[in-house]
């Protein structure tokens, strides 16, 4: 259901459509404005201890972790702390909270934050229970990666909305000495209840806001544009979620305090990434991918560095995958196509992209995060080893060679 397409994970006879998929997700969704005095109530039947991690501040600033505090206190949960998770969130600091619940006895995982937050305090609960170095989960190449079958419960109260890591079993992690960037997937990291409050997210500046509306937007593009034929109802939920990313996006940008546009965007991320929109598809996640190992060396911001990478890799794959591009430019812009081949109008709908991005302040070339191409056999080494098919290339639509990224 996310970064790994499933033909890594079953072997099911391919139809050519989608027809063929696993779907599950345990996680709890609790979603409504207000919703953070109930966490202590709803986090009292997992533990009496938890381990609240935070990032670099914004939740003591703007007062949410007082009021999850409170919640907590009044239910009768006792907590201990993990703060400065940085953004890109780092395997050290993994270890740092996984050595804190282990001296403090937690019995649970609270995450206060964006997605770094909650990732890092998906992979602390289950190296809570490894012994081993918890960089062993993130895949990164080695040839036996340690695969967790066990974590704490894990509660996520998002403050930003992008990742959808809230309600998926999917964390990601860096590691500045190695500068690698990459993830782990596993059942045990669903997280037990995604409690989620879109006024925690009023103060999320504007440009963090149009990250995470880019970043929401390519979970759903990334299957559409390399999954499977055939997957009709997949594809009309994909473009509704772009098209509310755009429509309520633009508004929450605009008008930070607009509670209705922070609301739509944020259930727009959790649909995006939760599994549902994206089952079956069975595609790659390139985009993804080739960030991740960007971010890697450079720390960008993760949604600015997707919406850097996008347009050119469409125009890329537009040329292989003309009908889906078509299909997107008449659907999610309104364009009329000379049929399904029209290359002109595939790649029509991708300028439309770009100019949306654009128009909400995201970078569209990596030259706009001051990255020039020096380390460049660099960023397709490191992404070839995390994730490769059978020939070597980057899962996606087409499968990208070496000579792909580098082009
Ligand atoms: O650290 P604090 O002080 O909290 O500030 C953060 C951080 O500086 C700030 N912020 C968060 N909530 C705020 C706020 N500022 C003001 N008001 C609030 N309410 O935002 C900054 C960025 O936070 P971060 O958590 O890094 O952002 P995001 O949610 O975009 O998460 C990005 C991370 O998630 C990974 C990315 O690779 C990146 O490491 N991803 C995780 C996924 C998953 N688990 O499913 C999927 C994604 O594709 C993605 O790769
Ligand atoms: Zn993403």
């Amino acid at each position: 259901m996310w970064y790994l397409p499933q033909c890594h994970l079953t072997h099911t006879k391919k139809l050519g459509y989608a027809m063929n998929l696993e779907y599950y997700n345990p996680t709890r969704l609790v979603f409504a404005p207000g919703a953070l005095t109930r966490l202590g109530a709803l986090a009292r039947p997992h533990g009496v201890k938890a381990l609240i991690v935070t990032g670099g501040g914004s939740v003591k600033r703007n007062g949410t972790f007082a009021r999850a505090v409170a919640s907590l206190k009044a239910a009768g949960v006792d907590f201990a702390e993990c703060a400065g998770v940085e953004p890109n969130p780092r395997i050290t600091s993994v270890t740092r909270g996984t050595a804190t619940a282990r001296a403090e006895g937690c019995d649970m995982v609270i995450a206060l934050g964006g997605g770094s937050v909650m990732d890092a305090a998906k992979v602390m609960a289950a190296a809570f229970y490894y012994d081993g170095d918890p960089w062993d989960m993130i895949l990164h190449g080695q040839p036996k990666p340690y695969i967790p079958t066990k974590a704490l419960p894990v509660i996520t109260v998002p403050t930003l909305a992008a990742t959808g890591s809230e309600m998926n079993c999917g964390a990601v992690i860096s590691n500045a000495k190695t500068q690698e960037k990459s993830f782990v997937q596993s059942e045990c990291l669903y997280p037990v209840l995604a409690l989620v409050d879109p006024e925690l997210t009023i103060s999320v500046p504007k440009d963090l806001t149009a990250y995470g509306v880019c970043d929401l937007i390519t979970h759903v593009t990334e299957a559409y544009f390399n999954g499977v034929d055939g997957t009709p109802v997949q594809d009309r939920f994909a473009e509704a979620v772009i098209l509310t990313a755009m429509e309520w996006g633009r508004r929450a940008i605009a008008e930070g305090n607009n509670l209705e546009a922070r609301t739509q965007v944020q259930y727009d991320s959790i649909v995006a990434l939760n599994g549902w929109v994206n089952s079956g598809t069975n595609g790659g996640f390139p985009v993804h991918l080739i960030e991740h190992t960007i971010s890697a060396y450079h720390d960008v911001t993760h949604g600015a560095g997707l919406a850097a990478i996008n347009p050119s890799w469409m125009r890329f794959a537009a040329r292989h995958n003309t009908k889906k591009f078509v299909q997107f430019a008449e659907r999610v812009f309104g364009l009329k196509s000379n049929g399904a081949e029209d290359l002109e109008c595939a790649l029509a709908g991708v300028d439309r992209f770009e100019a949306f991005l654009k128009s909400i302040g995201c970078p569209t070339s990596l030259s706009e995060l001051n990255i020039d191409d020096k380390l460049f056999s660099r960023y397709v080494d490191d992404t070839l080893r995390v994730l490769h098919d059978q020939n070597g290339r980057l899962p996606g639509r087409p499968a990208m060679s070496e000579a792909d990224i580098r082009s």
